[in-house]
């Protein structure tokens, strides 16, 4: 069968990206441009900078990614490009740059769920096995997903309120760490010693989870303990709700394992990049011996590798927008 080349784009957030990968696994060369120094000065990313940053750096970032492919856009076979969900802003200028490359190069444009982006980061790192599980966790999603075949998604459970990355940032925000914080509590958890007492959240029998609770008892445990003048053991807080909010997803992933009887877990999204998480899901996977991917660390936040490999499936799989196609903040996964 002939090679197809995929060249991605992705500029959901605050990270430009473009990508060459082929057969959907295979990385060429991967470009990008993060604007996190950009956005820590005011604690979280501003999405009107994020929108001009895109602007300035889009056409830098395909033409060094071509570049040092040494590739032309004529070998190119199709444009995978993030419509959503994500900032409309910076959706826009990813989606307006792939479709004036696929109107001029007349080629196909194929649209892409952001979180079928994270999962597929992992057809970079060895070739799906169906039934599996995706436990994708990132900035904006908490999810368990079943997918019995290739770019089909059955959404199990998911967060009812914020994404545990979110949740990460906003801790690390109160006990004072610079955004984005979710790595810097990873590593504060690892000195620290779990004397926090911090309640469980969603404990039920669903696949859902919650997140709000657990950020508001963090804040209200540093607010107290800062009017009694104590001090707070920061790398104790951190291990404390590290160890509540791995838990708490731990747990539902094993209830869906065994439910669905799966033998194939991958994981996906930026807090994929968590050292905490990754040991509890090699212990987890090893005590269910089942098998697992996690990329990495690389292509566990946003890059455009993860969604050209999708968008290989997605061309394969017939999927094809037209020049009408818009930014979508759509959360649903098809
Ligand atoms: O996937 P991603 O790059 O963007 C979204 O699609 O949301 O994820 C970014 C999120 C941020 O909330 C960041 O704090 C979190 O991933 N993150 C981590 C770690 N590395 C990144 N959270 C916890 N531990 C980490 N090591
Ligand atoms: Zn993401």
């Amino acid at each position: 069968m002939k090679d197809i080349y995929i060249l991605g784009i992705e500029s959901s957030c605050d990270e430009t990206s473009a990508s060459i990968v082929k057969n959907g696994s295979e990385e060429i060369v991967t470009i990008i441009s993060s604007q996190i120094d950009i956005h820590k000065d005011y604690g979280g990313v501003v999405p009107e900078i994020a929108s001009r940053q895109h602007v300035k750096n889009i056409t830098y970032v395909i033409e060094e990614c071509l570049e040092k492919a040494k590739m032309k856009m004529e070998e190119i076979d199709a444009i995978a490009i993030t419509y959503g969900p994500g900032l409309i802003g910076s959706l826009l200028i990813g989606l307006e740059a792939a479709k004036t490359l696929s109107f001029i190069y007349n080629k196909p444009l194929v649209p892409v769920h952001h979180i079928a982006g994270h999962i597929y980061a992992n057809s970079l790192v060895k070739p799906f096995k169906f039934p599996l599980l995706a436990l994708v966790v990132s900035g904006g999603h908490t999810e368990i997903i079943e997918m019995k075949k290739h770019y089909s998604f059955e959404k199990l459970g998911g967060t009812l309120d914020d994404a545990i990355g979110e949740c990460y940032d906003k801790v690390a925000r109160v006990i004072g760490l610079e955004y984005p914080g979710g790595p810097k509590i990873d590593k504060l958890a690892q000195i620290g010693k779990q004397t926090y007492k911090l309640p469980i959240p969603l404990n039920d029998n669903s696949y859902n989870f919650s997140f709000s609770g657990l950020k508001s008892a963090v804040i209200n445990l540093a607010h107290n303990e800062r009017q009694k003048n104590n001090e707070i053991r920061e790398a104790d807080l951190a291990a404390s709700f590290q160890n509540v909010a791995i838990s708490s997803i731990t747990k539902k992933l094993r209830k869906a394992i065994i439910e669905k009887n799966i033998k194939y877990l991958i994981v996906a999204g930026g807090v994929a990049a968590n050292y905490g998480l990754r040991n509890e899901i090699d212990k987890l996977t090893k005590e269910l011996n089942i098998e697992y991917s996690i990329p990495p660390m690389i292509f566990c936040t946003d890059n455009a590798a993860m969604i050209a490999a999708a968008g290989y499936y997605a061309y394969l799989d017939g999927r094809r927008a037209d020049l009408s196609l818009n930014s979508k903040s759509t959360d649903i996964l098809n």
